[in-house]
């Protein structure tokens, strides 16, 4: 089977009360972790690169050989898109090119008017290929390569004109950051949350910076129209923390402990097993059966 687009993923997510996991991929392996921890948990998956891990990974074109050659050659039979997180309007237009399923195209940072223009081609030309599209109304908190915003909270009027453009999801600030969240962390903002879903009128929500966010907190938001749950920090942190165990035990300079098969295998298996914990509390777990 072939990359699908998010959309029909999304749409069951939605109606059935869950939340697809998409994972951010940065290379090779990650990749492959995301692949086997999701196919042996049975469920769908979003895999996204930002513009900047596309181009640390050799460009978009190489990011969709390596999904696609991965999928092929690690037999996978559950549905996956290939998305563009945080989408630039070039970006996106190149990523609908080289072949991704799935585009986000974040105009968050013009202003309202601009942002609906620019969205409104971005989902043309995405629909005229079948590629399914994301927009954001509203700053995540946070620094996502490189860009900092200042978290504000989604004003639903725009939700709803950019809703009303026929995205297929749509990602809204709800008090949401990426990366570490600080200890005094407000949590997430269900007020606005409700605002906003009764806005878009059904359209299913993203939820971005999904890492570290309490349980109760990613199961309430999925009841309240979070249909797709971004993960990138949380699985750089148990990588980094395994390799780092791996090292001060000496474990690299004993035999061969120092061929990246061996050295990349505890950080590895941490992202299988925390991504199998992730696709539980999102309760996508067996939704490809
Ligand atoms: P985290 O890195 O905080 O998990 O956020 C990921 C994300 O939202 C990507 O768009």
């Amino acid at each position: 089977m072939v990359l699908v687009s998010a959309k029909e993923m999304i749409d069951k997510a939605h109606a059935g009360h869950y939340a697809i996991p998409a994972f951010n991929t940065n290379n090779l392996e990650w990749t492959k972790c995301i692949l086997k921890a999701c196919e042996e948990s049975k469920s769908p998956v979003i895999i996204q690169a930002s513009e900047g891990a596309a181009k640390y990974m050799g460009g978009y074109k190489m990011v969709v050989d390596m999904v696609r050659d991965l999928h092929d050659s690690m037999g996978i039979t559950i549905p996956v898109a290939l998305h563009l997180d945080h989408g630039t309007y070039e970006g996106a237009k190149a990523c609908i090119e080289a072949g991704f399923t799935s585009v986000m195209f974040d105009g968050s940072h013009y202003d309202i008017e601009e942002n609906i223009e620019k969205s409104k081609e971005i989902i043309a030309l995405a629909h005229s290929v079948g590629v399914s599209v994301e927009c954001e109304v509203g700053g995540i908190g946070g620094v996502e390569d490189g860009v900092a915003s200042n978290g504000e909270l989604a004003d639903p009027a725009e939700c709803k004109a950019v809703a009303d453009l026929g995205v297929d999801f749509l990602a809204a600030g709800i008090g949401n950051i990426h990366g570490k969240y600080p200890a005094n962390w407000a949590g997430l903002n269900f007020e606005r949350l409700n605002e906003i879903n009764e806005a878009v009128n059904g359209k299913p929500l993203v939820l971005h910076g999904g890492s570290g966010i309490p349980f109760e907190q990613t199961s309430k938001s999925i009841e309240m129209g979070v249909s797709k749950i971004n993960v990138n920090t949380e699985l750089q942190l148990v990588f980094a923390d395994a390799t780092r165990k791996y090292i001060e035990a000496g474990k690299d300079i004993e035999g061969k402990g120092y061929d990246p098969r061996k050295l990349l295998k505890p950080g590895c298996d941490a992202i299988v097993a925390k991504a199998k914990e992730l696709i539980k509390a999102f309760g996508s777990e067996g939704k490809a059966e």
